[in-house]
C-alpha cells in the first residue's frame, strides 16, 4: 500500500517560489498499476521522484506499507531505492560504459545479491524482457531504443521491488515499440504483484491501466 497525504513541494528559484505539487493526496493497492498524466510542468515527474525519495518533500507524508520514507535517514533511503523501488526513465539512463548484463548485474549488487549469484540472475531477467544472448554483451549505444528499455525494465525488476516508478518510459519509442513495452511491464509485474505508477502522454495507455491520476498545476484534479 502506497499512501500519499498532503504532499507540498515547492523549490525556490531566481525568480521566486514555484510551488510543484500541492497537497496532493492519492493512495494505491499493492499490485495495483496506475497512471499518472498531466500538462508539461503540472508536477508528474516531481511527484516520482518524491515516491522514490530522490528527493523530499516540503511538507506532507508518503508511506510505504505503513513507513513514511520522506522522513527515513538518508542511509535508510539509499537502502530503500535500491531494493524497493525500480526506476524505469524516458532516457533508459544505463551505464554506458556497461554490457546490458553488467548493468542489471550492478542493479544486484546495489542490492545486495552476492557475487557468484548475480550472473545466472541477470541472464534470467534479460532472457524474460526478450534480450538475446549476444545483445546481453552490447553496450547501450548498440543496442536500439527499444532494447535499450527492455534493459532498464530488467534493471528495474532486478531485486523485486514493491514499487517500479516509471517516467514517460515509451515518450522515446514509435507507437508500437512502447506498447509492446507497457505490455511487458504490465505482464512481468503482475506476476510479482508489483504496484506500478507510470506517468503517461499517451492517452490508449493510460486507458489500460488500473487507475489514471491527472495532476493539473500540481494539484489532483477530479
Ligand atoms: N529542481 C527544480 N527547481 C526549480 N523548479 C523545479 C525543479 N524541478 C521542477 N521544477 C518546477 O516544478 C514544476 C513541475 O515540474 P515537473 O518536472 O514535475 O513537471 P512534469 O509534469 O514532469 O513536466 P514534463 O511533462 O514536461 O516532464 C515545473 O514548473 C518545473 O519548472
Ligand atoms: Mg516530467
Amino acid at each position: 500500500m502506497l499512501e500519499v497525504k498532503n504532499l507540498t513541494k515547492s523549490f525556490e528559484s531566481p525568480s521566486g517560489k514555484v510551488t510543484a505539487l500541492e497537497n496532493v493526496n492519492i493512495s494505491i493497492k499493492t499490485g495495483e498499476f496506475a497512471s499518472i498524466i498531466g500538462k508539461s510542468g503540472s508536477g508528474k515527474s516531481t511527484l516520482l521522484s518524491m515516491l522514490g525519495a530522490l528527493d523530499t518533500p516540503t511538507s506532507g507524508s508518503i508511506k510505504v506499507d505503513e513507513v513514511d520514507i520522506s522522513k527515513l535517514s538518508a542511509s535508510k533511503q539509499t537502502v530503500y531505492r535500491a531494493k524497493k523501488i525500480g526506476f524505469v526513465f524516458q532516457q533508459y539512463n544505463l551505464i554506458p560504459n556497461l554490457s546490458a548484463l553488467e548493468n542489471v548485474m550492478l542493479a544486484l549488487e546495489f542490492g545486495g545479491m552476492a557475487s557468484g549469484k548475480r550472473k545466472k540472475r541477470a541472464v534470467q531477467l534479460l532472457e524474460e524482457v526478450g534480450i538475446t544472448p549476444d545483445e546481453m554483451l552490447r553496450r547501450p549505444t548498440r543496442l536500439s531504443g527499444g532494447q535499450q528499455q527492455r534493459v532498464s525494465i530488467a534493471r528495474a525488476l532486478a531485486n523485486h521491488p514493491s514499487i517500479i516508478l516509471a517516467d514517460e518510459p515509451t515518450g522515446n519509442l514509435d507507437s508500437k515499440t512502447g506498447k509492446m513495452i507497457f505490455d511487458m511491464l504490465h505482464s512481468l509485474s503482475r506476476k510479482e504483484n508489483t504496484t506500478i505508477l507510470a506517468v503517461t502522454h499517451d492517452m490508449d495507455i493510460a486507458g489500460k491501466t488500473d487507475r489514471t491520476f491527472t495532476l493539473k498545476d500540481g494539484k489532483i484534479a477530479v
